[in-house]
């Protein structure tokens, strides 16, 4: 497809769509609670609907009542054995925070996904799951998906992480409030907490001290009233459209900003970025945010931050291409193994267009400013290089031609929409 282009800027006011990694954990929440949890602003997108449909397999009711969506909690005990092979789609949020979830269920299972995700590493999770007491095993050396779970029961561990990741420690996480005993996980880096925001939110216990997160087993959950705040990883492709396009002057609604998430604000920011938060609500960590045009700075991007902009490198390193100066990312090695390995994808596709960005194999290294021209480039069927290269054609005289868009519509089905209503 022919991507759009602006000549003034991005002006005007977006509610970006809800986060996708509360909205998966509010369905997982919710069905291994007791009673009711309605979930508003559920983030209607394939990622999340993978986790709805995985859910309704293992015999819990979800509905949709109005723009709400409804769970009725079965707890750990009620989960039912599914009738066919659970399918997580292109999700490897769902995937691994529901191996958590089966390993320690009294039935056997089987998950897989598409093309993509059984081409994602699985033994970062299966190996501390097996630890716990869990059968699990996948193909190839078991590294990849199918992977077949008999479910046992479980007992706690002590567990220090290799990689910095939310995943593997949702999945702990999850299979430590079954087990018998005090987990403890000592994490990298800091990642996403929104698994430790939760157990709070529906009644559980968990103390967490600096990297160190201590959960007692045997828990019993409530059903809860869930609003999940706007995606700053949706938000991120504005923050810096906005950033580089003189001109502009947006506002975003509600956008979260748990520490855990915001990276990118501090990134941005320090290149010289002119982004103002407002209307801070203190209950869901969101906050309005207000971006306008200013001339940025390569910056050193590397250690404790990279898991706070995980997802965000590819825009990123776009907005490093019109920076003065060169960008270095480092230590983001675990861009190789999302939904396609972004490194490639992103020096590979920007390049195209006339950037110099040079894979490295921790990050990347981009030189600006350079002008940025048309051509063809390709998502890689992947949500996030897809919109970062539909950014990308904002910023060149000649058009875009973008092959498999469609990958958008896993984090973002009204990203075009929402994007032609700012220019
Ligand atoms: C996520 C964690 C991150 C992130 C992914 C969502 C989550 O993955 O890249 O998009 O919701 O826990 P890792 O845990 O593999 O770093």
């Amino acid at each position: 497809m022919k991507l759009l282009k602006t000549k003034a800027g991005l002006k005007g006011t977006l509610t970006v769509p809800a986060d996708k990694s509360i909205s998966h954990r509010s369905i997982m929440f919710g069905a291994i609670s007791h009673g009711k949890t309605t979930i508003h602003n559920f983030l209607r997108a394939e990622d999340c609907m993978s986790t709805v449909a995985v859910f309704k397999e293992l015999g819990v009711k979800i509905k949709e009542v109005g723009q709400d969506i409804h769970v009725e909690g079965v707890g750990f005990q009620q989960l039912k054995a599914p009738n066919k092979n659970l399918d997580a789609g292109n999700s490897g949020t769902t995937m691994r925070l529901v191996l958590g979830i089966l390993a320690g269920q009294p039935f056997h299972s089987q998950i897989s996904g598409d093309a993509s995700l059984n081409r994602r590493p699985m033994e970062r999770v299966m190996g501390p799951l097996r630890s716990m007491g869990g059968e699990l095993q996948g193909q190839e050396g078991s590294e990849f998906p199918p992977i077949d779970i008999q479910g046992k029961k479980l007992s706690s561990i002590t567990y220090e992480m290799p990689i910095a990741s939310a995943q593997v420690k949702s999945a702990i996480l999850f299979a430590a409030l079954q087990a018998t005993g005090t987990t403890k996980i000592i994490e990298k880096e800091k990642s996403r907490n929104h698994t430790e925001e939760m157990i709070k939110q529906f009644g559980g216990t968990i103390s967490v001290n600096d990297k160190t997160i201590t959960v007692p087993g045997g828990q019993q959950l409530t059903g809860q009233e869930v609003t999940v705040p706007g995606d700053i990883s949706s938000a991120a492709f504005y923050l810096v459209a906005a950033s580089l396009i003189a001109g502009s002057d947006l506002h975003l609604k509600h956008v979260g900003v748990n520490p855990t998430r915001t990276g990118i604000l501090d990134v941005l920011k320090e290149m010289g970025a002119d982004i103002v938060e407002t209307a801070i609500d203190q209950k869901n960590q969101a906050a309005d945010l207000a971006i306008k045009a200013a001339p940025l700075k390569g910056v050193a991007i590397g250690g404790e931050i990279i898991p706070r902009l995980i997802d965000e490198l590819p825009i990123i390193a776009l907005a490093a291409t019109q920076a003065q100066g060169t960008t270095v990312i480092r230590d983001a090695q675990e861009l190789k193994v999302k939904e396609t390995n972004r490194i490639d994808a992103t020096a590979q596709e920007l390049n195209k267009l006339g950037a110099n960005v040079e894979p490295t194999e921790d990050g990347l290294i981009i030189h600006g400013p350079t002008k940025l021209h048309g051509g063809v480039v390709d998502s890689h069927g992947d949500h996030r290089i897809g919109m970062m290269l539909q950014i990308t054609a904002l910023l060149t005289e000649e058009t875009v031609e973008l092959t498999n868009p469609e990958a958008i519509n896993i984090s973002y089905p009204n990203f075009f929409t929402d994007l032609a209503s700012l220019i």
